[in-house]
């Protein structure tokens, strides 16, 4: 095998002060950019996760799409969507969560997820894991199991992925 030719690390770019004063905002733009990447990301969580029972994969709105549909794709499984509250039609569920500059909702579809099927956690990054904890719950309520977290980047001093540790969830970042 080819050896890789590239580091997640050198690839995210830092902006500081967005997108407000005192947030160092790490962009996974550049990083979905590259098939080289992308690749790279799902074969490592193919690594992690793939003897794992996961019969979805979910994204969490916006950048967590992105990875989630690569992954379900490497897993042979679909996509389910978990957004910002107001986007979803039919029956939902919401939770409120606090994020590293703010707080919001995110919500479900009842019908996204039958009971007792093992849902992967896709998103590009972890930082208090407020989101993450928020979308755990919603899984779990409307009867589904969390096969475990996937992030490509863990901001680990503040302790999001360490959380989710704690709560006996798998997660697996890829940079920290
Ligand atoms: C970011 C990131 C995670 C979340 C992490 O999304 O993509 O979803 O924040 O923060 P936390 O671990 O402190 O909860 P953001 O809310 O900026 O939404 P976006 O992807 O739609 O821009
Ligand atoms: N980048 C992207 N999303 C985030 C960040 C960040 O640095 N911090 C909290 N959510």
């Amino acid at each position: 095998t080819k050896a890789k030719q590239f580091d997640l690390r050198d690839i995210v770019a830092s902006y500081p002060d967005f997108p407000k004063p005192g947030i160092l905002f790490r962009d996974i733009n550049p990083v979905f950019r590259r098939n080289d990447a992308l690749n790279y990301i799902i074969d490592e969580f193919y690594r992690a996760y793939g003897k794992a029972k996961v019969d979805a994969v979910a994204g969490i709105e916006s950048r967590g799409f992105v990875l989630a549909t690569a992954l379900a794709l490497k897993f042979g499984k679909g996509v389910v969507m978990i957004r910002k509250a107001g986007k979803l039609p039919g029956k939902t569920l919401k939770k409120s969560y606090d994020i590293e500059y703010g707080s919001a909702v995110m919500e479900l579809q009842q019908n996204a997820i039958s009971k007792g099927e093992s849902v992967l956690i896709a998103d590009d990054l972890i930082a208090t894991g407020g989101t993450a904890v928020a979308a755990a719950q919603l899984v779990e309520e409307i009867g589904g199991k969390v096969a475990g977290f996937a992030f490509i980047i863990e901001l680990s001093d503040l302790h999001g992925a360490d959380r989710l540790r704690k709560m006996g969830y798998k997660v697996q970042s890829l940079v920290t």
